[in-house]
C-alpha cells in the first residue's frame, strides 16, 4: 500500500466491506414482494410517532407487514427485531446510494448491464479484476487509453456505478468541467477547499482528456486533482492519448508532474479496435428505423 495514505485507504476498504455486510442484511429480510395477503393493521399512533421521532422511516413503512408475517410464521422476538432493523439498514443504504448517484453526476447511466465484455479489447482478466474494485481499496488509478468509440467512457461509468453500488462516493468530470470548477474557485481563493471536497470521493473520474485543446488552466486543474488524490484516492482518466504524451497537449512542467503522480500507481489499459459507434452506425443499429405517423 502506498505510504502516508493509511486512513484514506482504510476508509475506502471499510466502505467496501460495509457494502458487503449491507447486502447480507438485505438477504436476511428475504421478503417476497407481497408480504401479506391482507392489508396489515397500521402501527398504533403512539408507536408511529415514536418511530418518527427516532427517525426509523423504513421500519415505520414496512413494519406492519413484517409483524403480520412474523405472527403468521411464529417468529421469535429476536428474529422480528433482526428483520425490522435489517429493513431500516437496507432502506438507509438505498437512500445513501441514490444520493451518491445523484451527486456523482454520471453522464449517461451506462452500467455493466449494457456492457459486452467480449466486444471490448480489455483482456477478460483485467475487466474482472477492475470490476472487483479491490484496486480502489489500494488507492490505485486506472488510465483507459484508446481511440474514439472503443468503450473507455462506458467502462469508466460502469465502474463508477459499481463503486456507488458498493457505497463509495464518486465525482465525475470532463477536463472542461474540472477546469471550470477549479478556475471558478480562484475568484474567492477557495481552490484548496474545493479540491479537498472533490477528493472526499473515493473515486474521481476525468473523462475524455485530449479531445479538446488544453492550456495552462486545464493543466493546473489536472495537476491539483492528481496531487490531492495521490496515494489517497483512486482516479480514472480516459484519453485518446497515452498520459506519457500529455506534454504534447498541456504546458510541459505541470503536465510532467501530474502524469508522474497519476502513473505511479496506475493500471494503464489500452482499448483498441474499431469504433463501436461507427460499427453500429454502418450496420444501421445506431438509430431506430423511422416510421411514418399513422
Ligand atoms: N464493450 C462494449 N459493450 C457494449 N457497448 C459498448 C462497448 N464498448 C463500447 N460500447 C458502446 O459504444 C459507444 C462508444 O463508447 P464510448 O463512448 O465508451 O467510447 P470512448 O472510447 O469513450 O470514445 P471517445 O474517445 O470518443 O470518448 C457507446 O454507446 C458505448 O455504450
Ligand atoms: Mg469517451
Amino acid at each position: 500500500m502506498p505510504k502516508g495514505s493509511f486512513h484514506d485507504t482504510l476508509e475506502t476498504r471499510g466502505r467496501l466491506r460495509g457494502a458487503q455486510s449491507a447486502d447480507e442484511f438485505a438477504g436476511w429480510r428475504d421478503l417476497p414482494p407481497r408480504l401479506h395477503p391482507l392489508e396489515p393493521p397500521a402501527w398504533p399512533l403512539d408507536l408511529a410517532r415514536l418511530l418518527h421521532r427516532l427517525r426509523l422511516p423504513h421500519v415505520r413503512e414496512a413494519g406492519p407487514a413484517i409483524l403480520a408475517r412474523a405472527q403468521d410464521e411464529g417468529w421469535d422476538y429476536a428474529q422480528v427485531l433482526k428483520v425490522l432493523l435489517a429493513e431500516e439498514a437496507a432502506g438507509r443504504d438505498r437512500s445513501t446510494r441514490e444520493l451518491h448517484r445523484r451527486e456523482a453526476r454520471l453522464p449517461s447511466g451506462k452500467t455493466f448491464e449494457a456492457w459486452d465484455p467480449k466486444a471490448s479489447a480489455i483482456p477478460d482478466e483485467a475487466q474482472w479484476a477492475l470490476r472487483s474494485l479491490d484496486w480502489m481499496g489500494r488507492a490505485e488509478n486506472l488510465v483507459l487509453v484508446g481511440p474514439s468509440g472503443t468503450g473507455k467512457s462506458h467502462f469508466a461509468e460502469a465502474i463508477a456505478h459499481a463503486a456507488i453500488d458498493r457505497d463509495l462516493r464518486v465525482s465525475w468530470f470532463s477536463l472542461e468541467s474540472l477546469t471550470a470548477t477549479i478556475t471558478r474557485s480562484r475568484i474567492d481563493a477557495s481552490t484548496g477547499k474545493v479540491v479537498e471536497r472533490i477528493v472526499r470521493s473515493e473515486l474521481v473520474v476525468v473523462d475524455d482528456i485530449g479531445l479538446l485543446p488544453a492550456g495552462a488552466d486545464e493543466a493546473e486543474a489536472l495537476y491539483r486533482l492528481v496531487d490531492a488524490a495521490y496515494e489517497k484516492r483512486s482516479l480514472i482518466v480516459t484519453s485518446n492519448l497515452h498520459p506519457a504524451r500529455f506534454d504534447t497537449i498541456f504546458p510541459k512542467g505541470l503536465a510532467t508532474a501530474a502524469v508522474d503522480r497519476l502513473l505511479h500507481h496506475a493500471h494503464v489499459i489500452v482499448t483498441e479496435g474499431k469504433s463501436h459507434r461507427l460499427t453500429e452506425a454502418i450496420e444501421g443499429r445506431g438509430v431506430r428505423p423511422l416510421v411514418s405517423a399513422p
